[in-house]
């Protein structure tokens, strides 16, 4: 039995964990039952933490080394904190869009701990979609098609010279060239821990497939994209001061919404390194 008690928050992912102190030192057996249960239910949600900064890192490193972003400047005390805040007066939120964190990188983030410090009241939820059941729902000849088509990622749309995530006004995020670096990702992906097929394309990052004409690529991934974060895939956290939330990001697509122009929001971002997706 799990040494863990936890809620469905919805009939395809996520799950809310009772009873936690994530401030308090975990022993061994409790982070092993979170990271099952991260595992299974791919979205963790813990209510009611009050967590410092290097609290929040300390529960991060009990799943692996911390990450940096390459693009967005971390806290200046605590580099592996981004603060994700969107001020007032912005036009549009940091992860606003159906996305996977950091796909353009050869050995993405495996997941990613994002805690709730001042959020607008009933607003600024987050979504998350399922790869695995979206994979799941494919025919078996879409996925014989698939199967052994690589997918290329880039942080140019967003990063490079005019990225999309480059005039946030309180986030410092940088352009660069490196930014339009390609790299390489199979379309369908193996969990490395349940070893549960995932589709692994991203609106934000993958830029097309390798091998087709710009049109035929345009045209799969138009597809695959829409298909990838259909509502019947989906779950919805709302947040309040003190929630904590962790996904997997091997097999989520999340969606930062963005529906409180005029107000505040501030979260904080830690990532944990990931491998090679095969
Ligand atoms: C992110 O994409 O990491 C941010 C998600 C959020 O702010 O809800």
């Amino acid at each position: 039995m799990s040494l863990l008690d936890t809620r469905p928050l919805s009939g395809v992912l996520g799950a809310s964990v009772e009873g936690v102190d994530l401030a308090s030192d975990l022993d061994d057996d409790l982070v092993a039952a979170i990271r099952a249960a991260f595992v299974d239910h791919h979205v963790l949600v813990f209510r009611d933490q009050d967590l410092s900064p290097e609290q929040q890192m300390r529960f991060g490193r009990s799943f692996g080394d911390l990450d940096t972003h390459p693009f967005v400047a971390g806290n200046d005390e605590f580099p592996e904190i981004i603060d994700v805040i969107t001020e007032p007066d912005d036009r549009f939120t940091f992860g606003g869009g159906w996305h996977t964190d950091v796909t353009f990188l050869a050995e993405p983030d495996l997941g990613s701990i994002l805690y709730a410090v001042d959020v607008p009241s009933g607003a600024g939820d987050t979504l998350f979609a399922n790869q695995h059941a979206a994979y799941d729902a494919l025919s078996d000849t879409m996925k014989g098609m698939l199967h052994g088509l690589v997918g290329l990622h880039s942080a140019g749309p967003q990063y490079g010279e005019g990225g999309l995530s480059t005039g946030n006004t309180a986030m410092r995020t940088r352009a660069a060239d490196l930014a339009d670096a390609v790299v390489r990702h199979p379309v369908v992906r193996t969990h490395p821990e349940s070893g549960e097929k995932a589709l692994y394309v991203n609106g934000a990052f993958t830029i097309g497939i390798d091998g087709l004409h710009g049109e035929e690529s345009r045209t799969l991934l138009r597809f695959l994209l829409r298909h990838a974060v259909k509502e019947r895939f989906t779950c919805r956290v709302r947040w309040e001061p003190g929630t904590l939330v962790m996904w997997d990001n091997r097999s989520v697509q999340h969606y930062a919404l963005y529906d409180y122009a005029g107000q505040r929001r501030h979260m904080r971002r830690v990532t944990v390194k990931g491998d090679r997706p095969v």
